[in-house]
């Protein structure tokens, strides 16, 4: 049933169009993002006045995107945190503060027990999740369900874009609730998601390249990942593809914090990856990231550069460059995020590892 792929993985990767199409449909209706579940009223949501996103690994990375989308949006303070450490630091919750739990399985011990803390707070919940019936979406007071479908690759592919996907919708429909958008803007920002399941394709047809790369430095000691905005959570969603896969070891940080120590790192031939902000957002942060590759570039670093089609500042500047099409700012780990699995899996082919059942590693996490 790997229908012609060698791996689940690769499989996966293809059906990332169909799994954020699917996530999409249905939830706007008569001008309005709706939700799967919502056992909590209107007003209760309005009256929303600080966000935590609890979530593990893959998921993890998928709320650090959401943050980005959900204080733009509703001007609520969101915090992200891993499951695991939130329930053991004495949170401060109350009936306003909405908890949401992202994760695939829906079975995670460490986010449930993240969210029966949270209720027992007073706090609300809202789940993200892939598995219909899971006990994390049962426990929740809101859902919204993610529809990738079945993932057997234990490393996340689309269930982890289809995660992002999920997480706009509720950024969207938090805005929606407070007005902090018109119905407009929240119709605008709908159409903008429907338009990522061409661009994605579009990434997935265009691979080979990134596969290439993967071979040439399938014999690497360390590989470094960078972005900045939500290019920082795609760096760790790079670094963790790497780490589980090829059992490299494998670093994602912001690009801003090089300079307070990891610059430190770098030498002849260590492969850093970066991406590029999307012309969009073209500003500021494109110009000091075009800094940033010119340092590590000339400390010997090998650069592999993932930029807009077009983005001829950098060009020059990269060993290797991965184009992929233009988004708004948000939208980019849609895209800059696919690249990064195909490398991991390629690397650990390379290396003779088993694609989609890593050592020591489980699909889903049930013991805390
Ligand atoms: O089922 P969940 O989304 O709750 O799982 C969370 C993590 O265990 C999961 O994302 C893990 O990090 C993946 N192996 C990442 O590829």
């Amino acid at each position: 049933e790997k229908g012609g792929y060698d791996y689940f993985m690769l499989k996966e990767i293809a059906e990332q169009p169909k799994a954020v199409a699917d996530t999409l449909l249905g939830h706007f209706q008569d001008g309005r993002i709706v939700l799967d579940e919502q056992r909590i009223s209107d007003q209760d949501l309005r009256d929303i006045d600080k966000v935590f996103i609890v979530a593990c690994g893959s998921a993890y990375h998928s709320g650090i995107v959401a943050k980005y989308a959900i204080e733009h949006w509703t001007r609520l303070p969101c915090e992200v945190e891993i499951a695991s450490e939130f329930r053991y630091r004495d949170p401060v919750l109350d009936r306003s503060t909405l908890v949401v739990a992202i994760s695939q399985s829906g079975e995670t011990a460490d986010t449930l027990e993240a969210v029966r803390h949270a209720k027992s707070q007073k706090a609300r919940v809202l789940a993200v999740c892939n598995t219909n019936g899971s006990q994390i979406p049962r426990e929740a007071d809101a859902v919204l369900y993610t529809h990738a479908g079945p993932e057997i690759g234990v490393a996340s592919t689309k269930a982890y874009l289809a995660q992002i996907t999920a997480n706009y919708l509720v950024g969207l429909a938090l805005a929606q609730a407070r007005g902090t958008k018109y119905p407009d803007e929240v119709a605008a920002e709908f159409r903008q998601l429907e338009k990522m399941p061409e661009a994605i394709q579009h990434v997935v047809d265009s691979l080979d390249p990134v596969r290439e790369i993967a071979r040439e430095l399938a014999g690497s000691k360390s590989v470094l990942f960078l972005g900045r905005h939500v290019g920082y959570p795609t760096a760790l969603e790079g670094a963790l593809k790497l780490k589980e896969l090829a059992y490299m070891h494998a670093e994602g940080f912001p690009a801003g914090e090089l300079k307070h120590g990891p610059i430190a790192l770098i030498e002849d031939d260590l492969p850093v990856f970066i991406v590029m902000p999307p012309v969009e957002g073209r500003g500021v942060l494109h110009s000091k990231l075009v800094s940033n590759v010119q340092e590590i570039r000339a400390r010997g670093a090998r650069t592999i550069v993932i930029a807009e089609e077009g983005d001829e500042a950098v060009r020059p500047l990269s060993d290797h460059f991965i184009p992929i099409p233009a988004s708004t700012t948000l939208l980019q780990p849609l895209l800059a995020t696919i690249p990064y699995q195909a490398f991991a899996a390629e690397v650990a082919a390379a290396r003779g590892y088993d694609v989609d059942k890593p050592r020591n590693l489980a699909k889903s996490v049930t013991v805390e």
